[in-house]
């Protein structure tokens, strides 16, 4: 077995050859000399993309690729065995950001959007986090998309997905109920509405912001291990095709950076934070969801 000499942090990135992912990348190697000899691991599902990545970083010695489909179950082991035998098993940051936006409202698409943006992390995280050294940290990249969801769901639904008790194998069977009333074009008759433009996305990042609160209660009962959920905020990538009036990927990384780099004490484990302010889980502001409406609709169109 090989083995890389430990540095200072191992830091994992899903879905870092492009976007977001990568500006994370970009800054974490720029970042100032006490920390700048983190190994970091570019996550990738497709390798030449992923050396492309690679390449425009300028090859820096710490980084390395990391082939990884979040989903497929094969490539999740495939990548926890390579990070055994090459990285010893040995982890302190794992930046779950690969994800997708569905294409269309349909059920096939629904499906595909949850299984990277839900299972696909909760399986990568379920694998993974026995590797994190005490004080390492999972960052789970949600979007306050999530919470606007939640505010138009039924008060049942809201009572469920933010409920304290809630367990991991209930919250599985929440996202599976979604995904039958869709199917079964039963959305309203759920609790859910019909009215926002790609559903299942903010499904997809309601139910991971859940899953994170679940995760982090599980790891600190186990061991001093920190769960959180960030926004990027609303930014210029492939995802919403550059989008009209969206800030930079570099300053959505920012905000993924905060929860990287902030002190423990400082931060709320299983907490949802966007540029390191702590978010609610469910957004109430009307105007909020009227603009956010006005935006799919627009991508929504421009497809
Ligand atoms: N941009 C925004 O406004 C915004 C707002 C809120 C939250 N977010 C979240 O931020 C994260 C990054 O998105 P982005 O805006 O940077 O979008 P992006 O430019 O489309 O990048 C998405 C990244 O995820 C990767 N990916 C997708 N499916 C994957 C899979 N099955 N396995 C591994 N990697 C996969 C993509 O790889 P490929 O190149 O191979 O496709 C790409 O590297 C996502 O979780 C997104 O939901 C974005």
């Amino acid at each position: 077995m090989s083995t890389v000499a430990k540095l200072q942090r191992t830091v994992l990135v899903t879905g870092g050859n492009k976007g977001i992912g990568f500006e994370v990348i970009k800054k974490l190697i720029k970042q100032p000399s006490s920390i700048n000899d983190d190994l970091i691991l570019l996550g990738s599902r497709d390798l030449k993309r992923g050396e492309d990545a690679l390449s425009q970083l300028g090859s820096p010695t710490n980084v390395h690729l990391l082939q990884l489909d979040t989903l497929s179950k094969e490539s999740i082991s495939f990548a926890t065995n390579e990070i055994k035998q090459k990285y010893g098993g040995q982890l302190d940051v794992i930046i779950n950001n690969a994800g997708i936006a569905p294409t269309d409202d349909s059920v096939e698409e629904a499906r595909k959007t949850l299984a990277t943006n839900y299972y696909g992390v909760k399986l990568l995280n379920d694998n993974l986090i026995p590797f994190l050294s005490d004080h390492g940290r999972v960052i789970n990249v949600a979007s306050g998309i999530g919470p606007m969801v939640l505010g138009y769901v039924s008060k049942d639904l809201q009572d469920k997905y933010t409920s304290a008790t809630l367990t991991s194998e209930q919250l599985d069977c929440l996202v599976e109920d979604f995904v039958l009333a869709l199917e079964s074009n039963n959305l309203e008759k759920c609790g859910y509405t019909t009215e926002l433009p790609y559903l299942a996305y903010g499904v997809s990042k309601m139910a991971l912001i859940a899953l994170t609160r679940i995760e982090a209660q599980q790891c600190s009962d186990a061991r001093k291990i920190f769960v959180y959920s960030v926004c990027p905020g609303y930014c210029a990538t492939d995802i919403n095709k550059h989008g009209p009036g969206a800030r930079s990927a570099e300053l959505g990384a920012d905000s993924i950076l905060h929860v990287v780099n902030t002190s423990d004490h400082e931060l709320k484990n299983g907490a949802f934070y966007r540029d390191g302010t702590e978010l609610q889980q469910i957004c109430m502001d009307e105007a909020k969801i009227q603009a956010f409406i006005q935006l799919m609709k627009h991508l929504s169109a421009s497809k």
